[in-house]
């Protein structure tokens, strides 16, 4: 699949992104440590153990793994996952968005979340879901600054522990 937005290419993940991918985790590591905690994981968070959770998303057809790259150089600035059905909610949710550090605050991240928003709705479903993670109050003005509210509280295994999380739900 690919999403095309006024400045952003959204496609398909290649094993040979994974060198890019691996400086847009590293470009946030406040993100890091709070999605995959500060143990075993947060320190094997490189190469090896990006290629296999890209395989693992290649074996299954709901997810759709994605890079973002800048239209004009082709430079990959971040990378993001969808969820076709999520199997609780039956509608799709965006699993990730993550931008390399030095391309927040430029509305790119504005522009990948309307091609999310555009990509659920043409798939005639009726609303698009997320979650986000206690603590990360930016992630929550950013989805909130574009409609999404709340609409339930769940706890996810995260490696530290139990970790709170926000469903946040833009209606379509
Ligand atoms: C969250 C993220 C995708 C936002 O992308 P971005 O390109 O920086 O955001 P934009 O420039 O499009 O901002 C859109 C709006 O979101 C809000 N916003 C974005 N970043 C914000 C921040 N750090 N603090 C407060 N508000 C913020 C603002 O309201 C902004 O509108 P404005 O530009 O009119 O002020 C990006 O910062 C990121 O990759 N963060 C790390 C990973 C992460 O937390 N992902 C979300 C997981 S749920």
């Amino acid at each position: 699949m690919r999403l095309t937005t006024e400045r952003l290419e959204l496609e398909p993940i290649t094993a040979d992104c994974v060198d890019d991918i691996v400086s847009v985790v590293r470009s946030n590591p406040a993100f890091l440590m709070l999605h995959h905690g500060s143990g075993e994981r947060a320190q094997l968070l490189d190469r090896e153990v990006l290629k296999r959770d890209i395989a693992s998303a290649d074996a299954d057809p709901d997810l759709i793994p994605l890079v973002v790259r800048l239209r004009e150089t082709r430079e990959l600035v971040g990378w993001a996952e969808l969820l076709v059905d999520h199997p609780r909610d039956r509608v799709p949710w965006v699993g990730l968005l993550e931008l390399h550090a030095d391309q927040h605050g430029r509305g790119l991240g504005r522009e990948a979340a309307q091609a999310f928003l555009d990509w659920a709705r043409h798939s005639g479903a009726t609303a698009l879901r997320l979650g986000v993670d206690d603590g990360n109050h930016s992630a929550m003005v950013f989805w909130t600054d574009l409609g999404f509210v709340p609409v339930d509280r769940r706890t996810r295994a995260a490696p530290s522990g139990p970790l709170g999380v926000t469903v946040l739900e833009h209606a379509l």
